[in-house]
């Protein structure tokens, strides 16, 4: 599969987890040539504010505004239009906000964007939880079942894609492959797992049908931060793509 973005000539979106504009500027800057995209988080989103997808768009790659969007249906759609209003080409929206909401995703961020292309990726499972962790907020399927549920939905409702983790990738292409699927928790071969439990590889993510990757301290934290990245890309394109 093609990057989910034309401007797009790495897999990562480069998580840019840092306290002010000024730094996440600078960093997305500093590694333009070597990243497909920019990541933001709730930490730049409360902080700074949204002013941040405004002047990281500038820089002309895809922004990426994990919002995590969760609420009823039409207060998500007047957040997520404003979103598309500030540039974001990506918002996440938690799919277990249901149909309504996310079909309101949809269609406020479209407004907001205007004729700029801009998509809702639908979370499907957070990955911090597992079985037991569902079931004490009173869901009973396995992660798994969950994930084709959630997926459905989300291809139903007409979000761009799906952020998955690489173990349920296989899953999501089952159900909707035409789906993007973007997916954090990536580590090269032989780097520090800082808190991430269950990591993958570039090239597993690759192999496993993810379209593209959020990748954070990997690259942020490392002595050759732009060293880092073209050893991901590397791995990434050294790796066969799935159905291959
Ligand atoms: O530094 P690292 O590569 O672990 O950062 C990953 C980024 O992806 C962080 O911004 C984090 O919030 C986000 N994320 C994640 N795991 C998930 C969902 C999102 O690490 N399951």
């Amino acid at each position: 599969m093609n990057f989910p973005d034309e401007r797009m000539r790495s897999p990562i979106i480069l998580a840019l987890d840092v306290p002010t504009a000024e730094q996440a500027v600078r960093l997305a800057n500093d590694s333009a040539e070597v990243v497909g995209g920019y990541k933001v988080g709730l930490e730049l989103l409360m902080g700074p504010g949204p002013g941040v997808i405004g002047a990281l768009s500038e820089l002309d790659l895809p922004v990426f505004v994990d919002a995590k969007l969760h609420d009823i249906p039409n207060t998500v759609q007047e957040a997520a239009r404003w979103l598309g209003r500030w540039g974001a080409r990506w918002v996440t929206a938690h799919a277990a906000g249901g149909s309504a909401m996310l079909s309101g995703a949809v269609k406020g961020l479209a407004e907001g964007a205007g004729g700029r292309r801009a998509g809702i990726l639908a979370i499907t499972v957070l990955t911090s939880l597992d079985e037991s962790g569902l079931a004490q907020t009173g869901v009973t399927l396995s992660p798994g079942k969950l994930t084709a549920k959630r997926t459905r939905l989300a291809s139903e409702t007409d979000c761009e894609g799906v952020i998955s983790s690489v173990r349920e990738l296989g899953v999501v292409s089952g159900v909707a492959p035409d789906l993007v699927t973007i997916t954090p928790g990536i580590r090269p071969r032989g780097a520090d797992h800082h808190d991430q439990a269950r990591v993958a590889t570039p090239g597993e993510a690759r192999a496993k049908g993810a379209s593209a990757i959020v990748v954070g301290r990997a690259i942020t934290t490392a002595a050759d931060p732009i060293e880092a990245a073209m050893q991901i890309n590397q791995e990434w394109r050294a790796a066969l793509p799935a159905g291959s």
